[in-house]
């Protein structure tokens, strides 16, 4: 039995202060998920990681954004797996659109932080989805596959389990315009398939989250499909009494 998740990517949006804010009031929010069983985090960015780590309740996951592939060395800008495990960071996401937009992160190096991670016990939540004109050609099976095949290269059934996949269609994220949950069933169910070419049984262990437009009116719908187990949510993360809405629905 896959194990929900929520996780809030909060982008780039809070200061130090604000996330501190928000870490130290979700207290009764974090247990009502633990204790039906639902796996509930936050991404910050990076500067916020320590404030959030430190005043954050027991049970809420911290997750960053992005890292580095290289521990350390001449990469100016760049934050490396060390660094965030020794600041007590438990996820990362790995290969956001965004990030693939202006970054020119590719499944490639995507794949290779993916690697680190593992090898350093922290859960990558590796993101794909397909933009609004590969969706108008009926092209994101294959878009979808190319991105996880590339991203989850050589890895053992083993390492693949303990990967957190995001699907993520571009043209729903930020634009109220979410996937309905069926086209979001159809194509999450189309990833696990594509799982399990790879790695076989374990493909049934993998979570796969739904992100885009994901606001409390329609979590629950998007909750009771079967491939469906969880989701990557950032501008209804970010208030409070939003995050709050979002588990309840989740939940209820
Ligand atoms: P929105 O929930 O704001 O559409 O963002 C989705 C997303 O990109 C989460 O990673």
């Amino acid at each position: 039995m896959r194990k929900k998740l929520l996780l809030g990517n909060w982008k780039m949006n809070k200061t130090p202060s604000e996330a501190k804010e928000f870490a130290s009031s979700c207290e009764e929010m974090v247990k009502k998920a633990i204790d039906n069983n639902v796996d509930v985090g936050v991404a910050p960015t990076f500067v916020c990681l320590c404030p959030v780590v430190k005043y954050a309740p027991k049970g809420l996951i911290v997750s960053a954004q992005n890292c580095s592939q290289y521990d350390h060395g001449a990469y100016t800008g760049e934050v490396s797996i060390p660094m965030l495990k020794e600041v007590g960071v438990t996820y990362c996401i790995i290969g956001h659109s965004e990030r693939r937009e202006y970054d020119a992160e590719t499944s490639e190096k995507c794949n290779a932080k993916i690697k680190a991670l593992l090898a350093a016990e922290i859960t990558p939540v590796y993101c794909c989805g397909e933009s609004l004109a590969t969706y108008e050609e009926g092209k994101t099976n294959e878009w979808v596959a190319e991105q996880i095949k590339a991203g989850m290269k050589d890895l053992t059934p083993e390492q693949a389990a303990k990967v957190v996949i995001a699907y993520e269609p571009i043209w729903a994220i930020g634009t109220g315009k979410s996937a309905t949950k069926e086209t979001a069933e159809e194509t999450i169910g189309f990833i696990r398939k594509t799982l399990e070419g790879m790695f076989g049984a374990v493909a049934q262990d993998i979570r796969i989250l739904y992100g885009g437009s994901v606001k409390p009116e329609n979590i629950h719908d998007y909750m009771s499909m079967e491939d469906i187990d969880g989701a990557l949510v950032g501008g209804a993360s970010l208030k409070l009494d939003s995050y709050k809405a979002l588990i309840d629905n989740l939940i209820g």
